[in-house]
């Protein structure tokens, strides 16, 4: 074929298998524009947006105030390095992450930085400077980023394998997994184990837990756990650090995730839908933590760039404003409704399940064949569907919440159909 017979998006296509590391998964959707819950893509062919390039877009794409806000920061400068001027939308984010924080508090401090994984480096090296201790407790199916440090933390191999050596005293504890077996009592038993066999409980700075696993398959954490593990942190003086960059932002209605289990934490990072689209992630906590570090312990040349600060503040005042929880509460109930029909239906779902708007369908079989089939099948059929999930048997939700009614009703009537394609082998 010539190559003015390509498409553009094969023509895209070709250009990144010549020039892009295969290093990067890629799918077959070239993106030209996006709005709302929409994506173009260079065809000019329109998907309704499901995944929000993996949870960043809980406000759609292009929210008009955080687009403006983007504009006008762009006409005054672009870049200062925080550590060389200062600027107000940097300590802004921080004035507005504060007064996000689950607990009436005054004393309430943020380190900004550019992606998620950094921040959670960042949150264990502020947990380390504050306890003198260097261990790091995480979980079974966790996922951290993909860095030196974060790949010790997250569990999946195909994120590590060929990586190594990988970093230290980093340990790792059962979560509960009720769908799979592994209960609460079981999870607190092999912590204990841990502690016993692996790590002294006083050894250990903290102990970082997603309050919803992400990656790892949207599996909501029980109260039960989580209030146990801040008393076990309480009683040894570990730093409770929780990973809400996918969880957080307003996915699960509430700000955080972790607001929803009534258990404060020490240190909150936050990342993804934070910059609205634009690079931005977060470390909050108390002052007593945050200021551990000594000056010039951390920081970055581009952390908390003007631009997506100047983002993330138009991005903290729509998540802080009560329309909004009364719109997550909406749609959680739009699509839990629905969810519950499909999943009822559907011989392949073994397990429909999540927090808020923070919802999965998890299918029988433990292996991706069937996953991918009903993702390939659900672009083909015009919607962006992700899958996650240790066994990447999961299929997630992430519209944004300002999809409308009959957007997020098309888009379940799509994942419908390619469900019933995948099952009887259409897809
Ligand atoms: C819970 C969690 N933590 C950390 C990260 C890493 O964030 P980033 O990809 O911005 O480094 C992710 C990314 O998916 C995540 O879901």
């Amino acid at each position: 074929m010539s190559v003015e017979e390509r498409t553009a998006s094969e023509r895209v296509l070709d250009a990144r298998m010549r020039y892009v590391s295969r290093g990067v998964s890629t799918p077959a959707l070239v993106v030209e524009r996006a709005e709302g819950a929409r994506v173009w893509d260079v065809d000019g062919r329109e998907y309704l947006d499901f995944g929000g390039g993996i949870a960043c877009q809980n406000l759609g794409h292009g929210p008009e105030t955080v687009v403006r806000a983007i504009h006008e920061q762009a006409d005054r400068f672009l870049h200062q390095c925080f550590m060389v001027g200062m600027y107000e939308p940097y300590v802004e984010v921080c004035r507005r992450l504060s007064e996000s924080w689950p607990s009436p508090r005054d004393d309430v401090k943020s380190l900004l930085v550019n992606s998620g994984a950094e921040a959670i480096e960042n949150a264990v090296k502020i947990a380390r400077a504050a306890t003198g201790r260097s261990a790091v407790v995480v979980f079974d199916r966790a996922f951290h980023g993909r860095t030196n440090l974060t790949m010790a933390m997250t569990s999946k191999l195909v994120y590590k394998q060929g990586f190594g050596p990988l970093a230290a005293d980093v340990h790792r504890a059962p979560a509960p997994y009720p769908y799979r077996g592994v209960s609460t009592e079981d999870a607190l038993h092999g912590l204990e184990l841990l502690f016993k066999q692996d790590v002294a409980p006083a050894s250990v700075a903290c102990v970082v837990l997603e309050p919803v696993q992400g990656e790892g398959g949207f599996i909501p954490m029980p109260i039960e756990f989580v209030q146990a593990l801040r008393r076990i942190c309480d009683e040894h003086g570990i730093v409770f650090v929780a990973d809400e960059v996918q969880s957080g932002c307003g996915r699960t209605g509430t700000m955080w995730a972790i607001e929803r289990l009534g258990v404060e934490p020490d240190l909150i990072v936050s990342g993804k839908t934070l910059g609205g689209g634009l690079p931005l992630a977060g470390v909050s906590g108390r002052a007593e933590l945050m200021d551990a570090p000594h000056p010039g312990g951390l920081g970055g040349t581009f952390g908390g760039n003007p631009l997506s600060c100047a983002a993330a503040c138009a991005v903290l005042d729509a998540l802080a404003d009560p329309g909004f929880r009364a719109r997550a509460d909406h749609v959680e109930a739009l699509l839990r409704a629905r969810l519950e029909t499909i999943a009822a239906a559907s011989p392949l779902v073994g397990e429909l399940r999540g927090l808020g708007t923070m919802l999965a369908l998890e299918l029988r079989d433990p292996s991706p064949d069937a996953a991918k089939a009903v993702t390939a099948a659900a672009l083909a059929k015009g919607l962006i569907l992700l899958s996650c999930g240790l066994y990447g048997n999961v299929l997630r939700l992430l519209p944004p919440l300002t999809a409308t009614d009959e957007e997020l009703a098309r888009g379940l009537d799509l994942l419908e159909e390619a469900l019933g394609d995948a099952s009887t082998g259409a897809a």
